[in-house]
């Protein structure tokens, strides 16, 4: 098997504390089911911005360009003004590479908490693509007379033929493989423009793939729906602005931000796709070992799924699954058992697996 380059770039706070986890449950996945992936370790982040005042120099982008695939952990910090690290490097690393797609699951794992009284796994387990490079993030706009009375400022929202069918026939292409139904989430009765392009390119997408049922909900109704019947979606397509807030509702679901994973895909790998939790840096519990890397580990599984080892990927998604239960309470400050712990019990549970 040909060797597989991860770059690595734990970040700042908690990131480098989760990754480590998710490292070492990978390299136990890679034990057990001969995988060869070789890590390259990036020090990008608020400690190398203060240094070299860069986010991220042309040689090292080159360089992550290269990679099979990027795990990152969090940027942000305090003592680095809002926006400088996140926009300069996420942001940026999400563009410059065409990772069009923001994947994030849905899934209760069994023996979690979920604030859903009642909520069995069974009835939560899908799976949100939220469009990664238009929409309201592109920074489209600007001010007229700002400071002033009479001040004016505009946002726009940039959608594209291209950038919308391509996210739009991803989400057919991973339902085939699951339940076979796709729900598109927008606004489309009162953002008549760019809702009217959404919802005619998902009608002519979906016409060539009769096999796969659909269905159309308003981003409002989602938020409703996301609580109340989880188990009507399967895969769910959406903008940039509405995929980022419907995905936060869905990480409390699945019981925590702590839990929720993500992959930036770019589906024709003409650039290396990035792995990475949902959460932040959270500086207010950096250093005290109880970081969660749950969402960590479960980004490294959808990263492995992506290099094409679709068993090393169930093998830390069973590992997650089966220490969660032990952990005492989920919810609160600490977790119940160390990220230390947590990662060494899911490298156990991967090399005892069979
Ligand atoms: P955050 O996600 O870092 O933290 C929110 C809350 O959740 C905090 O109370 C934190 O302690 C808790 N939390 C987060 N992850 C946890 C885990 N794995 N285990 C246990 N508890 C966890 O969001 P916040 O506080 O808004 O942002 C902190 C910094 O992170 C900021 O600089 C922000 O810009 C940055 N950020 C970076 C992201 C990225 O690199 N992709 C994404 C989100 C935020
Ligand atoms: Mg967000």
């Amino acid at each position: 098997m040909s060797t597989q380059r991860i770059a690595l770039v734990p970040g700042d706070g908690i990131g480098p504390e989760v990754t480590a986890q998710a490292v070492k449950a990978c390299d136990a996945a890679a034990r057990r089911f001969g995988l060869d992936l070789a890590w390259e370790e990036y020090e990008l982040g608020a400690d190398y911005w203060r240094i070299t005042g860069q986010v991220v120099p042309k040689d090292v982008e080159q360089e992550l360009a290269k990679a099979d695939a990027i795990l990152f952990g969090a940027v942000g910090d305090p003592s680095v003004p809002p926006g400088v690290l996140e926009r300069g490097l996420v942001i940026h690393l999400r563009t410059a590479f065409d990772q069009y797609v923001n994947l994030r699951p849905v899934k209760l794992l069994p023996g979690v908490p979920t604030p859903i009284e009642g909520l069995r796994p069974e009835q939560c387990d899908l799976v949100i693509l939220r469009e990664n490079t238009e929409g309201a993030y592109v920074g489209a706009g600007g001010f007229i007379h700002r400071g002033g009375p009479d001040e004016i400022a505009t946002q726009e929202s940039v959608n594209t033929r291209k950038g919308v069918e391509r996210l739009i026939r991803h989400g057919f292409r991973l339902a085939t493989g699951r339940r076979k139904h796709v729900t598109l989430v927008h606004k489309a009765n009162i953002l008549t423009y760019a809702g009217d392009l959404w919802q005619r390119t998902f009608e002519e997408v979906a016409a060539e793939h009769p096999d796969i049922t659909v269905d159309y909900v308003h981003v409002d109704a989602m938020c409703l729906y996301l609580v109340t019947q989880p188990e009507r979606f399967d895969v769910v397509v959406t903008d940039n602005l509405f995929g980022d807030i419907i995905t936060d509702l869905g990480a409390a679901v699945q019981g925590g931000l702590g839990l929720a994973a993500s992959g930036n895909l770019n589906p024709t790998c003409s650039a290396p796709s990035m792995f990475e939790p949902v959460h932040g840096s959270a500086p207010d519990i950096a250093g005290r070992g109880w970081a969660n890397p749950a969402g960590s580990i479960l980004s490294a599984a959808l990263m492995l799924e992506h290099l094409g080892h679709p068993e090393a990927a169930r093998g830390l998604e069973d590992g997650v699954k089966a220490v969660l239960p032990r952990l005492g309470a989920m919810r609160g400050p600490e977790m119940g058992m160390s990220t230390e712990d947590f990662g060494d019990a899911v490298a156990a549970a991967i090399s005892e697996s069979r």
